[in-house]
């Protein structure tokens, strides 16, 4: 199984971007964490990471062609977005929309998600754990329809 990692805007900057909100860990470090689930879970990694919406819209596309699944965090992208919101919607493969803060728990427009109903779940407001628990659950949803469950 093959799976991509995808991370919007400012999630480059992982560590110490308001580190009270979003955690102290960087992006390599979740990239390396989700890269070892994945070995445990015999799921192949690709992580990317772009500030560009046409970027992310390209390596959606793109994962149309190689991936199984998405787990995709578009960070402000999220709450303004429909073209990523029409990508997701015309490739046949799940995605996972993560935050690792509690979007809820925010400002009124990070409750609004442009992408959400086209996601097959969502999880917010784990930290990192967002990230490994949405890998989880692609994982177990992808093998149940491998057997056909
Ligand atoms: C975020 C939440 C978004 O509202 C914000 O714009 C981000 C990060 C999160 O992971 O908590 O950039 O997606």
């Amino acid at each position: 199984m093959k799976i991509l990692i995808l991370h919007g805007p400012n999630l480059n900057l992982l560590g110490t971007r308001e580190p009270e909100v979003y955690g102290t860990m960087t992006l390599d470090d979740i990239n390396t964490k989700l890269v070892e689930l994945g070995k445990e879970l015999g799921m192949e990694i690709t992580c990317l990471h772009s500030n560009h919406e046409g970027a992310l819209i390209d390596a959606l596309q793109d994962a149309r062609t190689w991936a199984n699944g998405v787990v995709f965090n578009p960070g402000g992208y999220t709450h303004t977005s429909i073209a990523l919101r029409d990508a997701i919607s015309a490739i046949q493969i799940p995605v996972i929309e993560v935050h690792l803060s509690n979007v809820y728990a925010r400002e009124e427009f990070r409750h609004v998600s442009m992408i959400s109903a086209v996601c097959r779940g969502k999880i917010v407001g784990l930290g990192w754990r967002s990230y490994t628990l949405g890998l989880q659950a692609l994982a177990e949803l992808l093998t149940d329809k491998a057997a056909g469950k």
